[in-house]
């Protein structure tokens, strides 16, 4: 483990012809966002039987809807930071580039990614549970009651993915490309313990990929990672941006 950027990840970005990163919560915990994860890590106060699977959302729909207003609220009044705003600049900086997110707030969009796979849905969409319409609403909820479809009156559900429920096929395909073709995969801010997507750097590393992860602690993922930086994703990830920029310079 080290603060700095090492050789070898500067070595490995330098020949990169692709690249990927699967981010998580982390990513967005200097922007304000809790994590689920850790001493205040939402799951302590909330638990996710009761607020992220279907049965619950049936079973006491204005409830689901109250935690997702709040959610709604704190990332809308949020936005991206440093961390996100490197990879934007990485995927200018490699010709074949993808983010990979399981986070639902959009803020690799926001930030200016282009090629993102979003693996756990996007709080900011709606769709009907009923009939499947889209329901997105460009009015954030001010009310705790569930919506209904203005098209069948079926009740709306965000577009998020649940415990129980499967992956978006698309992203989940696009995102194993991604660590299948990657030469240098990053892994940033995610506790690397829900799968599938924890499975993505372990793909990427047995196809010959250089594994790279930041976070401010150890994980399940640490003693695979060819290199494991301990830190703040917003104060590392410009650093590597800065040096990448600097040897790319020096060598044209
Ligand atoms: P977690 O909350 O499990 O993990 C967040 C990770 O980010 C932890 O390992 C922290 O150490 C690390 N971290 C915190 N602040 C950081 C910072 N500033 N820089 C770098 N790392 C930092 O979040 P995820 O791994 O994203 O799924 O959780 C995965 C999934 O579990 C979520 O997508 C969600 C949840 O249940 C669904 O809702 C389907
Ligand atoms: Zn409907």
């Amino acid at each position: 483990m080290t603060a700095e950027v090492s050789d070898a990840l500067l070595n490995a970005l330098k020949s990169a012809q692709s690249a990927a990163a699967l981010t998580g919560a982390g990513i967005s915990a200097e922007s304000g966002i809790e994590t689920f994860r850790g001493e205040n890590g939402l799951w302590n106060r909330f638990k996710p039987e009761e607020l992220a699977n279907v049965d619950a959302f049936l079973r006491n729909p204005d409830l689901v809807w109250a935690w997702y207003a709040y959610r709604k609220r704190v990332i809308h009044q949020s936005g991206p930071n440093a961390a996100h705003r490197a990879l934007v600049e990485l995927e200018a900086l490699i010709p074949d580039w993808t983010t990979i997110t399981q986070n639902v707030d959009d803020l690799h969009r926001r930030a200016g990614s282009r090629n993102v796979a979003e693996l756990h849905g996007n709080i900011t969409r709606n769709y009907c549970y009923e009939c499947g319409a889209r329901c997105d609403d460009d009015t954030l909820p001010e009310e705790n009651n569930a919506p209904h479809c203005s098209k069948c009156g079926g009740l709306v559900r965000p577009d998020v993915v649940w415990f129980g429920e499967l992956l978006p096929a698309d992203a989940w395909e696009k995102a194993e490309d991604a660590a299948r073709r990657a030469d240098v995969f990053f892994s940033i801010g995610t506790s690397a313990v829900v799968y599938p997507a924890a499975s993505l750097p372990l793909i990427a590393k047995r196809h010959g990929a250089y594994v790279v992860e930041v976070n401010m602690d150890a994980t399940p993922l640490t003693g695979l990672a060819d290199e494991t930086i301990i830190g703040a994703a917003g104060e590392i990830l410009p650093v590597i941006v800065d040096k990448f920029r600097e040897m790319k310079a020096g060598r044209g």
